[in-house]
């Protein structure tokens, strides 16, 4: 039986993969949510997405009432492109280039925890729940970066 030495190379390579996984996931805040990616709506295939031509009208009609400049439930306000990037009170609510992992989109899938249900079930203004077409746009927005 022939035994064959780990190249030095070979281990080189083993130890940067582990090294980056462990950078990658030292900020393993509440952005990255941990939810079954395949129960959340596809993200759009809409290319160009930006905040103020695609998303703010979104959040104007079913968000800012609780988290604009009236409210600001979880120190979170979402009525401007610097205020949703900098997050609420447990941090970050999305990651650019990551929808899957991004708190906001768990939240507005409605999956996880019906607590953090986004807007919330039975909320007195009766805002009802996004579209899976509204989720697919933020979704890709944010995979594009979340400019
Ligand atoms: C009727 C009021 C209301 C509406 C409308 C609402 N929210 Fe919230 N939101 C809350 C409350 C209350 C909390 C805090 C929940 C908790 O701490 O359990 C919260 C928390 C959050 C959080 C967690 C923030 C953090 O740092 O913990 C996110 C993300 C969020 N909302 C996103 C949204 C989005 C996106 C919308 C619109 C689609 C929305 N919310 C609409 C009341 C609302």
């Amino acid at each position: 039986m022939r035994i064959k030495r780990f190249s030095p190379k070979l281990i080189l390579t083993v130890v940067a993969t582990v090294a980056t996984t462990l950078v990658v996931h030292a900020d393993d805040k509440p952005t990255r949510a941990k939810v079954d990616a395949s129960k959340l709506p596809p993200a759009s295939d809409k290319q160009g997405l930006t905040y103020t031509a695609d998303i703010k009208a979104i959040f104007e009609k079913s968000c800012t009432k609780c988290h604009g400049a009236d409210k600001q439930k979880a120190k979170l306000r979402l009525d401007s492109l610097a205020d949703i990037l900098k997050g609420g009170e447990d941090g970050k609510i999305l990651e650019p280039g990551h929808s899957a992992e991004s708190l906001l989109v768990a939240s507005i899938s409605c999956v996880g925890d019906e607590d953090d249900w986004m807007p919330p079930k039975n909320n007195k203004a009766k805002i009802p729940p996004l579209t899976p077409a509204q989720i697919g746009l933020i979704r890709a927005w944010i995979d594009q970066g979340a400019k």
